[in-house]
């Protein structure tokens, strides 16, 4: 399509609207190759997924690698989860003749249900489990029959924080008793929350502790970024000064969602030359596109949660928020009040906390409410 849209804001378009992560796509195509698990952790919307979706692109030609991926955050209990990668890999492997054939046979073995979907017609493997350690056996069944077919298969269990919702409280260990007897299977498991994720894979106490090789995502370096925009725009025959793109990268704070974001918008302004102050114009369309929902966010919180929020917000990046300066700055009461609304927001996923960096920081998740509340609403 001539005059698509190139900044996408969901799914994965292919390399030529993938902007840079040529690091990260060599180390995570390395560790893959080399049979290591990964954990990979970034902060939400930063593109986890679209790495993911982009080293499977990369490996699409290799015809001795396999690459599957579950997204689990909807499954609730082990069944769904195996009932998810069974129907992953049935799907997967209808593709290939021989193996296929084989792994196809060996889940029907198991006496699956098989539905359609009405809309796609794509096939949903659901198996008849009663118990608990049938369940287990299935799994174990599903990821031998992988095991054994001698081929190298990466499997990608995304928003893997999700099995700690699972009724079944032994979830990591039975997953990772499985990981450790399989040959040809290497696992990367994705997932946004960070002290769940430290908390999963670096507590000594727990099965996943010292499995995998640690993986996170940054954020995508200003001069990189600026480039693909221009050049999209480019593309389309259309121009964008430097200005305007430094401005674009300080605004959303390359938090890569909200930048794909802005240039979709900019983009669908239709602007032949585009400079700073249309880029601001369209600053202000995107919050007022957003602004119910903001109201709606504040109608969720507490008023000490909302006035620190906003506090967070001018600040851009916190470093102290029991620091008196800060409080007093703000009229926020007591160090214990700030302490708790800076707890809740952090469980409520409002703000973040990024302990990656020499001097950590608090910072308000979603980059178009950080703007809008700097405004000082
Ligand atoms: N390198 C990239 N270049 C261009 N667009 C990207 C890139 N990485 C991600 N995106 C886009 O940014 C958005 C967010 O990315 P993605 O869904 O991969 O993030 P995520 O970390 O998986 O988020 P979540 O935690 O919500 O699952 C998507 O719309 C995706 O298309
Ligand atoms: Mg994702």
């Amino acid at each position: 399509m001539k005059n698509k849209n190139p900044f996408l804001i969901s799914g994965y378009g292919g390399s030529k609207y993938f902007c840079d992560r040529k690091e990260e796509t060599e180390q995570l195509i390395r560790l893959i190759k080399n049979q290591v698990n990964v954990s990979l952790f970034a902060y939400r919307r930063l593109g986890k997924t679209g790495l993911i979706k982009h080293v499977h692109n990369q490996l699409k030609d290799d015809k001795e690698i396999v690459c599957l991926y579950i997204d689990i955050l909807g499954t609730t209990e082990l069944g769904e989860f195996t009932n998810m990668l069974a129907t992953c890999v049935y799907n997967e492997f209808q593709k290939n003749n021989t193996i296929g054939k084989k792994i196809i046979k060996a889940i029907q073995s198991l006496r699956p249900n098989i539905s359609f979907d009405e809309f796609t017609g794509s096939p949903s493997i659901s198996f008849n489990i009663s118990s608990k350690s049938q369940n287990e056996a299935t799994l174990q069944q599903l990821f031998k029959f992988l095991d054994d077919q001698e081929i190298q298969i990466t499997l990608t269990i995304d928003e893997f924080q999700q099995v700690l919702e699972y009724p079944e409280n032994n979830t990591e260990s039975i997953l990772r008793t499985q990981m450790q007897q399989l040959k040809n299977i290497q696992f990367i498991f994705c997932g946004s929350n960070q002290k769940i994720m430290h908390e999963i894979f670096n507590n000594a106490k727990r099965p996943f502790f010292a499995s995998c090789t640690p993986m996170s995502l940054g954020y995508i370096a200003q001069d990189e970024y600026s480039t693909f925009i221009r050049k999209m725009f480019e593309s389309a025959n259309r121009e964008i000064d430097q200005t305007t793109l430094d401005f674009i990268c300080s605004w959303t704070m390359r938090h890569t969602f909200y930048t794909q974001y802005f240039c979709n918008f900019l983009f669908a302004s239709k602007y032949k030359k585009i400079d700073l102050k249309i880029a601001q114009k369209i600053a202000l369309e995107i919050l007022d596109t957003h602004e119910s929902t903001f109201f709606q966010y504040r109608n969720l919180l507490t008023t000490p949660q909302w006035k620190t929020l906003m506090a967070v917000a001018k600040e851009e990046r916190l470093l102290q928020p029991t620091a008196t300066s800060f409080i007093q700055k703000y009229k926020l009461g007591t160090p214990s009040t700030v302490s708790r609304s800076i707890h809740a927001l952090l469980e409520k996923e409002m703000i973040l906390y990024n302990t990656s960096v020499e001097h950590p920081y608090y910072e308000v998740y979603d980059k178009f409410l950080l703007r809008w509340l700097e405004k000082g609403n």
